[in-house]
């Protein structure tokens, strides 16, 4: 198995994610590239569903929200300020031996955790994890350039302009989704901690003198995005990470964490950032970061609280919380159990036998209706009915709807219940 997976569950989850078109192993075709994945028909409708909830709850359904779509390229100057270039470093060990690099944090580094020789392993050194590019066709000092490792600078660098077009009292909030590219020295964990994923925050500028009240506000909204995606409050922990281990911007960090298949590890933090990136803005561009009171002379440059999701880690819980094992007729079942609005598809419409045409055409008809409605809705004739329920309960659709004999006198289908099995009959009408 890829990417270090040992976990039954997990990989049960891993399979299940490549079987049913989710997630595949990037380049897997030409043997892979560790830290990447490509996401299957399946998996976009899942991402999708997930990145649209969010931007619903957290832009859309508010009024101190706005949004922006910043390039992943940015100016050098913009990592040097943030501190990324000095400080955005992994200590890597390397084995003299079986030639393995490995996280020094993450390992006891008095044996190589690969061949397991003792003192093969090198003094750590510090590893930069930007990926680094040049822009332009000359590779010199001047044309560096990085994949952006977080999409948080994209938004500090346009506060000013959020703030000159839309004057927005305090606090109000700038939020982003995007990819994110980390050199990872030991990917692992299916999508855990890849070296390319996607991000989703918020910088939200704050009065300094009541940033407390704002971070208890996330930290209450964060939990409702949670349970927005289904995930059991038991499995959901708070963690107040200690001065030591916080990043290098932040004066307060809670980490939110999940029961994940691999154990208990980071599902996305929530950060009170200060004014660090404004004021490294300020000290690198010349500009002026102030924020005006509206009707005063009071000025200031704002703090911020910064909650930081990670999409493939939601990815992760979502798939974890709805992966379900149970038996049918005294036959073992796997089904995902998503929540109704993260389900790819909603429904799954079947003719009882492909080759009535009668029988095809009324479940036609019953599938455009549901189309229109619901647009994620599979049609699937093929094999017997058990056999289409087991495919449907494998990508956790919620509802098979079979269109038999009776369809065509009562104007009734079957609809078939992904978590119970219970069927039911129900008027084409009320569909
Ligand atoms: N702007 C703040 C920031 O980037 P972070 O804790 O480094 O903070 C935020 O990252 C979230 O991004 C994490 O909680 C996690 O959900 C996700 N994330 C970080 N590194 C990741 C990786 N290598 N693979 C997948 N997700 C990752």
């Amino acid at each position: 198995m890829s990417e270090n997976i040992k976990n039954e569950k997990m990989e049960a989850i891993v399979s299940l994610a490549k079987r049913r078109g989710f997630i595949y192993p990037g380049s897997d075709i030409y043997g892979g590239l560790s830290g990447t994945w490509d996401f299957g028909p399946l998996g976009v409708a899942l991402k999708r569903n997930i990145k649209n909830l969010w931007w619903k709850m957290f832009v859309e359904d508010r009024e101190d929200m706005y949004g922006v779509d910043a390039a992943i390229l940015m100016n050098q100057k913009v990592w040097k300020a943030s501190g990324h270039v000095g400080t955005f470093s992994d200590p890597l060990v390397e084995c003299s031996e079986c030639k393995g690099r490995f996280r020094a944090d993450q390992i006891d580094i008095s044996k190589c955790p690969e061949c397991n020789k003792v003192g093969t392993l090198s003094e750590p050194r510090q590893f930069n994890m930007m990926f680094q590019t040049h822009v332009g066709p000359v590779a010199d000092e001047s044309s560096i350039s990085y994949l952006r490792p977080e999409t948080a600078q994209g938004i500090f660098t346009n506060y000013k302009n959020i703030v000159d077009n839309f004057y927005p009292d305090l606090p109000f909030g700038v939020a982003q989704q995007g990819k994110a590219f980390r050199n990872e020295i030991s990917p692992r964990d299916f999508v855990f901690r890849s070296r390319e994923f996607e991000q989703m925050e918020i910088e939200y500028f704050v009065n300094p003198e009541n940033w407390q009240e704002s971070f208890e506000e996330w930290r209450k909204l964060v939990w409702d995005w949670c349970a927005a995606i289904g995930l059991p409050a038991e499995s959901v922990h708070e963690l107040e990470v200690p001065e030591e281990k916080r990043a290098h911007y932040s004066k307060r960090t809670v980490d939110f964490e999940f029961d994940f298949p691999i154990g208990r590890e980071e599902l996305l933090g929530l950060a009170y950032r200060g004014s660090f990136d404004l004021d490294n803005i300020v000290r690198e561009s010349g500009k002026n970061m102030d924020y005006l009171i509206k009707g005063t002379n009071t000025k200031f440059v704002p703090h911020v609280i910064e909650p930081s999701f990670g999409v493939e880690r939601a990815i992760m819980a979502v798939l974890s919380t709805a992966y379900t094992e149970d038996e049918v007729n005294g036959e073992k079942r796997i089904y995902l159990k998503f929540p109704e609005n993260l389900a790819p598809i909603k429904y799954c419409v079947s003719p009882l036998l492909k080759n009535k045409p009668e029988l095809v055409a009324k479940a036609r008809e019953v599938y455009s209706i549901l189309k229109k409605k619901h647009g994620a809705v599979m049609w699937d004739d093929n094999g017997n009915i058990g056999k289409r329920y087991r495919r449907q309960d494998e990508i956790g659709t919620p509802y098979c709807v079979v269109i038999d004999f009776d369809s065509l006198v009562n104007d009734t289908v079957t609809i078939r219940d992904r978590d119970t099995t219970e069927q039911k009959l129900v008027a084409i009408k009320d569909l």
